[in-house]
């Protein structure tokens, strides 16, 4: 079991990565000086995978299953879950437990944050995203019918148990969007990583979960070190947003429907090579290295038919928006350089660029 401790502003909090984890929880929460949790809850998909099996373990009825996807990441499954703990007696002291992808992991962290003024919550994420982003740093939140995440609260987990055995059920395209995020932490700060994701991407169904608890604990320990410098996002903890800005944007204008968030971010992450060569902010060779990178997470689902128009117009509407416009992460040799402002115009033209090369590159839409 790899251990990555994320210092918070609500205390230190493990995360553990290993294989096997769910199945001896109590343990390892024990291990930890942690109570076993008095509430669990999952989705219906991941449920009958997992969440049934980690109630039982711990001998918990109070389960809930919440119904499955990015929609239901709303105020009202945060009511009825508050509901449900008050109903299983849960108080102030106890702790509960989410078991899913960053959407039950974002919910029920919110969900913990608000109930009884905040109750203590862990997270046993299921999805590589969620292991190596969603679970990690505190965020929690839910979706407006504006946008996404747009309520939320800082609500850092009492402990993070993402246990690489999940990851055997979850479908290869979600597989490969979790790496995007896993490319951009090793981007980030761990370019070692990234060498070891150019040689072991190419099948990530086949990847032996020892090889997974690696990327998922280096990834981690990237993400740690940012939120530790930055919890609140005033500043360094933006480096996290390399590639999204375009990746929220182009989710946005295709209306959540054609990428997954993974796969944005990885159209992204091309999208700032090419603004940071353009700065001359990236080398040559820095650049053809990321990009060889994200060419293993394909096929990406295309960008024909994506309006620019509206993908600048969602640019407008980027939540992290500076002052002065929208605030750009940019790659360099080395990292990243945050604060940059880029004109409407270069976005077109690298939009334009990537479009050309999309068929060159085998993208194909699958929609
Ligand atoms: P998700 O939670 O929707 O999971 C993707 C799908 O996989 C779902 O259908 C889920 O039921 C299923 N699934 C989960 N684990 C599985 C498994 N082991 N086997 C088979 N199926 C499984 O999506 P996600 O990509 O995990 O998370 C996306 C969410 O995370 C978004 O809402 C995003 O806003 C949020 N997020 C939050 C942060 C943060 O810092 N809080 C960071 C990144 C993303
Ligand atoms: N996913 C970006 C962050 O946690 O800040």
């Amino acid at each position: 079991v790899e251990s990555i401790t994320v210092d918070s502003e609500r205390g230190a909090y493990p995360v553990l990565v290993g294989q096997g984890l769910t199945a001896r929880l109590g343990e390892v929460l024990d291990e930890h000086g942690l109570p076993a949790p008095r509430a669990v809850v999952s989705n219906t998909t991941v449920g009958p995978l997992y969440g049934r099996e980690v109630a039982a373990t711990l001998g918990t009825r109070a389960f809930f299953e919440l119904p499955d996807g990015e929609r239901f990441k709303r105020w009202p499954q945060v009511e009825e879950l508050c509901g449900r703990w008050l109903e299983a007696s849960i108080h102030r002291g106890q702790l509960v437990a989410a078991v899913g992808g960053g959407v039950i992991t974002d919910l029920v962290g919110f969900a913990a944050a608000v109930y009884l003024r905040g109750i203590d919550w862990i997270a046993l994420p299921t999805t590589l995203l969620a292991m190596v982003d969603a679970a990690v740093g505190g965020k929690t939140g839910v979706n407006l019918e504006q946008g996404k995440n747009l309520v939320g609260a800082f609500w850092p987990p009492r402990a993070v148990v993402a246990d690489v055995g999940c990851l055997d059920t979850l479908p290869l395209r979600q597989l490969k969007a979790g790496l995007a995020e896993v490319v951009k932490a090793a981007w980030i700060d761990d370019h070692e990583l990234l060498d070891l994701l150019d040689r072991t991407i190419e099948a990530p169904s086949d990847l032996p979960p020892e090889r997974w608890q690696e990327l998922v604990a280096r990834a981690v320990a990237v993400k740690a070190k940012v939120v530790e410098a930055d919890e609140r996002e005033a500043g360094a903890r933006q480096a996290l947003n390399l590639g999204h800005t375009i990746g929220h944007a182009l989710e946005a204008a295709t209306g959540y429907g054609r990428f997954l968030h993974g796969e944005a971010v990885a159209w992204g992450l091309r999208a700032v090579a090419k603004l940071a060569r353009r700065r001359a902010v990236l080398g040559a060779e820095a650049a053809a290295r990321l990009e060889g990178v994200v060419a293993r997470l394909e096929p990406l689902p295309g960008l024909d038919g994506v309006a620019v128009d509206r993908v600048l117009e969602h640019l407008g509407h980027d939540k992290k928006r500076a002052e002065a416009g929208v605030a750009w992460v940019l790659p360099t040799d080395s990292g990243v350089i945050l604060g940059q402002s880029i004109e409407p115009a270069e976005v077109r033209q690298v939009l334009a660029e990537l479009a050309a090369e999309g068929g060159a590159n085998g993208c194909v839409a699958q929609e």
